[in-house]
């Protein structure tokens, strides 16, 4: 490995890098153990109450590099970014405070020189698509990664219908934040494949139009603001909204359905009562060619109970650059089709990206994959308590 966590930043603004992965973490827990790392073992933790302190005051930086390879054999050299945002301030009132901390990260970015800079989690909901918005760049260029997300997402809910026998044109499909750039996206590749759709999110109007797209296509859409008032109930679920934090109640929904929850942070409320459902974490990768760390987050960074696993945001930035294709794949704003999500599919799958095993917060949700004919498979069913070890922090 070598780097030590100091000579990152400062290494970075003097040897080019291929990518970029900018990104925040999703809880408390997640920020310390980055904090840690940075400060080094010599010193000891910071106690929770600093940690919250000091937190929102430390400016976007490269935290380490990040080496991948490909199956094929390529490689190549990357920088995580973390813009430090803090894990209570995602919702609205701290949008101009957070756009600004992207900005920052992107400016780290195009200051390495990254060729291609993936924008994780929140930072593409704050840009919206609007690329203008972040800093004046040479010949960097940004995507937000949601097309490899959504190819993981539709990846996922057919894996876990058939490992579950079920048959997915039989099912009603629930989107919840279904206007969004996932969400959509996701409605366009799977809508035609199910028996009918259910589309939720707030501003009903955009539901209206999204729904009026996919009438046109042959497809039985339903829409609702409110999740109680649809007239059927959903086996098959895709939590992809927008939310601060985990919150979503889903009410109504088949008594063995199946949910898939791509929010970061989740979506779902850690309260929801879902006995009998199958939650799954989705929109996740693994990259088997191989991922170093310099100085080593192994575990810190990715916290999943599978190696190399990485978000598909952030996956999409990596298969770009081992592809040698540095162009803006996905620029927000809702413009995700199934032809793109093919597209992107094929060059991650050259490169030896592929849908991460499935999992939530009670483990993993799949065992035995590569046994026939799903003997050995073993399903549990379980909310999600948000990733990471249990701890004080939250
Ligand atoms: N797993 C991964 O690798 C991965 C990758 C990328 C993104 N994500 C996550 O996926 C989620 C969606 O991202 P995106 O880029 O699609 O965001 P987006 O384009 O901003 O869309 C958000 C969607 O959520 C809806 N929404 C927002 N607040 C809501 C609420 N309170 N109740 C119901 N619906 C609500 C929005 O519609 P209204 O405003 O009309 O309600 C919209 O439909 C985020 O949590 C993001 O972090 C995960």
């Amino acid at each position: 490995m070598g780097d030590s966590v100091a000579g990152v930043a400062t290494r970075a603004r003097t040897s080019e890098v291929d990518f970029a992965l900018i990104g925040h973490q999703e809880s408390w827990r997640a920020a310390a153990d980055v904090l840690a790392v940075l400060r080094g073992p010599e010193r000891t933790p910071l106690p929770d109450d600093e940690i919250k302190d000091i937190l929102p005051w430390i400016p976007p930086r490269a935290v380490c590099h990040v080496d991948i390879g490909s199956i094929v054999g390529a490689k190549a050299r990357g920088l995580y970014i973390d813009s430090f945002i803090p894990p209570d301030r995602l919702e609205a009132a701290y949008v101009h405070e957070n756009i600004a901390r992207v900005r920052g990260a992107a400016a780290c970015a195009i200051k390495a020189g990254a060729k291609i800079v993936s924008l994780g989690g929140f930072s593409s909901i704050l840009i919206e698509g609007n690329f203008d918005q972040l800093p004046e760049r040479h010949d960097t260029v940004f995507t937000t990664g949601n097309t490899l997300t959504v190819a993981f997402i539709v990846q996922g809910i057919k894996k876990i219908c058939a490992l579950e026998g079920r048959n997915l044109r039989r099912s009603t499909l629930l989107i919840v934040g279904a206007t969004g750039d996932v969400g959509s996206g996701c409605a366009r590749c799977l809508a035609p494949i199910v028996s009918s759709v259910l589309l939720s999110a707030r501003n009903v109007e955009r539901l209206r139009r999204l729904a009026a797209e996919l009438q046109a296509d042959g497809v039985r859409v339903e829409i609702a603001a409110d999740l109680q008032r649809f007239s059927a109930e959903a086996d098959v679920v895709i939590c992809a909204a927008s939310l601060a934090s985990s919150s979503l109640l889903l009410g109504r929904i088949a008594p063995h359905a199946l949910v898939c929850d791509a929010g970061y942070p989740k979506n779902l409320s850690p309260r929801a009562e879902m006995l009998g459902v199958t939650v799954f974490f989705g929109g996740l990768g693994q990259i088997t060619g191989g991922m170093k760390f310099a100085p080593d987050f192994r575990g810190v960074l990715n916290r999943h109970p599978f190696p190399d696993v990485v978000h598909g945001c952030l996956l999409e930035g990596m298969a770009l650059a081992l592809d040698g294709r540095f162009e803006p794949f996905s620029r927000g704003r809702g413009s995700i089709t199934q032809e793109r999500v093919e597209d992107m599919e094929t060059i991650a799958a050259r490169h030896g990206i592929y849908l991460a095993p499935l999992y939530n917060a009670d483990g993993p949700v799949e065992d035995g994959l590569l046994l026939p004919d799903g003997m050995g498979v073993r399903m549990s069913a379980g909310i999600p308590r948000g990733s990471g070890p249990a701890a004080p922090l939250s």
